[in-house]
């Protein structure tokens, strides 16, 4: 990174700050001498602070760019898989074809979970939400591998790793027989990655259909295009809880508790939501209007990003692989009329426009998730398996190097000392 320096003038006294600069994007200023002033940043919701330096994903808001290891994302989700991209957020690079076999195989030699697990689901109400039920039982994964929780061993490392991409499908797909009272399947070791999940979520001990090759690859695309997404809000939290020295199970359920929020990954959910109660074409004018008013706490699900100001890549592939899915499987959902309409309107409304307002991941991914026959409900359970590689590729990368625990301070705005006041005297 070449250096140069930013310099701040408080009162008579000038600081000079560092100025670091990443391999694409914008400079940052390193802040960390500021300490000397006695006097911190204030940047609630971290809207100009970068956490970390990474190298696994790259996002340029402006231009709507994603990059995997320096990989578009739209390259991936046409050429590569969902465990090739694993492979390569978690070690940097594209597997060869002898590392691509070695990694396939021994993730599937770690999708069973331990046979007690399953008395977890018994505490659980049958209607809980499925993310309530997803953040208890990975939690609970740190209480039965004790074999792989020294965080400071590579190895250790690399095997919670690889048991947690190869356990969320078999968890996820626990979670949804137990909402239906239906057997929980085991994993099979002759099917692919999106095909095995498809196979738990659907199948039963009385039939076992095969899984439609169409809508296996649309769920391997759709976990492609949810791996990961640099310091988003569950990552952030993942990299915070794992900076205290948590098990990675711990930090997967944080995490997963995290993405549970409609501003996040619960948006997917709520994207259905608000479909179902916009109803009609007709009514959208009505509710464009109450994501314009200040007044109103209702917001466009699925629309507006953080980084992005321009359309979100992702959120592209996800519109095409809904009109692919749709059509393959014959389905014509009103829905995406609905949804499609929804866009046109907003997109062209000033206040959108003015706001840099585009759908975003979660705009689409819900109308494939329900053509597959996926319920609303485990929509953000999807988001998590999906983005699990992506949070423990952070984990991994952070406790790789030097790195302290994260402890922000605060611009405090309460009571100067003042002594107690017996309760008489109140
Ligand atoms: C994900 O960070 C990531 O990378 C996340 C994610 C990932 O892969 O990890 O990409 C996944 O979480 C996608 C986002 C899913 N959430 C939603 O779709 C929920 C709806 N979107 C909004 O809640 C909002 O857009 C956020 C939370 C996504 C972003 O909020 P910001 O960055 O804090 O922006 P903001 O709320 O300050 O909005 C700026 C303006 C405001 O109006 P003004 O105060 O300027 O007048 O835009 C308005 C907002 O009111 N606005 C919206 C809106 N989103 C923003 N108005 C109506 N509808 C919306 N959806």
């Amino acid at each position: 990174m070449a250096d140069n320096k930013a310099q701040l003038h408080i009162g008579d006294k000038t600081v000079e700050l560092p100025v670091l600069t990443g391999t694409v994007g914008p400079d940052v200023i390193d802040v960390r001498g500021l300490t000397s002033t006695g006097r911190f940043t204030f940047d609630p919701g971290f809207m100009s602070t970068a956490s970390c330096e990474s190298k696994i994903t790259y996002i340029d808001g402006d231009n709507g760019i994603l990059l995997h290891r320096g990989y578009p994302i739209e390259q991936l989700a046409e050429k590569s898989d969902y465990l090739e991209t694993c492979y390569l957020l978690l070690n940097g690079e594209l597997p060869n074809a002898d590392q691509k076999a070695k990694f396939v195989s021994n993730i599937k030699n770690h999708t069973m979970v331990h046979e007690q697990l399953k008395n977890f689901f018994n505490g659980f109400r049958r209607d809980a939400h499925p993310m309530a039920v997803m953040c208890g039982v990975v939690g609970a994964l740190s209480a039965f591998y004790h074999d792989s929780l020294d965080i400071n061993d590579p190895q250790h490392r690399e095997i919670s790793a690889i048991r947690l991409v190869a356990k969320m499908p078999t968890l996820a797909a626990m979670v949804y027989k137990y909402s239906l009272g239906q057997p929980m399947m085991y994993p099979r070791n002759d099917l692919d990655y999106a095909e095995n999940f498809l196979h738990m979520m659907f199948n039963t001990p009385c039939e076992v259909k095969p899984i439609s090759p169409v809508v296996a690859k649309a769920m391997d695309r759709i976990f492609v295009l949810h791996a990961d997404h640099e310091q988003n809000a569950s990552t952030s939290t993942v990299r915070l809880a794992g900076s205290s020295g948590a098990n990675p199970f711990a930090c997967i359920a944080a995490g997963i508790a995290a993405l549970w929020g409609p501003a996040h990954g619960g948006a997917n959910e709520a994207v259905l939501t608000m479909l179902d109660e916009i109803g009609d074409v007709s009514n959208i004018e009505k509710f464009v209007a109450k994501a314009k008013d200040k007044n109103d706490p209702f917001k466009l699900m699925g629309f507006g990003h953080r980084v992005y100001k321009n359309f979100d890549p992702r959120a592209k592939v996800m519109k095409q692989t809904c009109d692919e899915v749709l059509s393959e499987l014959g389905i014509n959902d009103p829905q995406l009329e609905l949804a499609m309409k929804l866009e046109e309107i907003a997109r062209n409304d000033p206040y959108f426009k003015e706001r840099n307002l585009y759908p975003n991941v979660d705009f689409y991914s819900g109308i494939i998730l329900k053509a597959i026959g996926i319920p609303t409900s485990m929509f953000t359970v999807i988001f998590a398996l999906a983005r699990t590689v992506g949070w423990i590729s952070h984990w991994k990368e952070m406790l790789s190097g030097p790195y302290k625990i994260g402890r922000p301070r605060q611009l405090y705005t309460g009571y100067e000392k003042r002594d107690f006041v017996s309760v008489e005297k109140r």
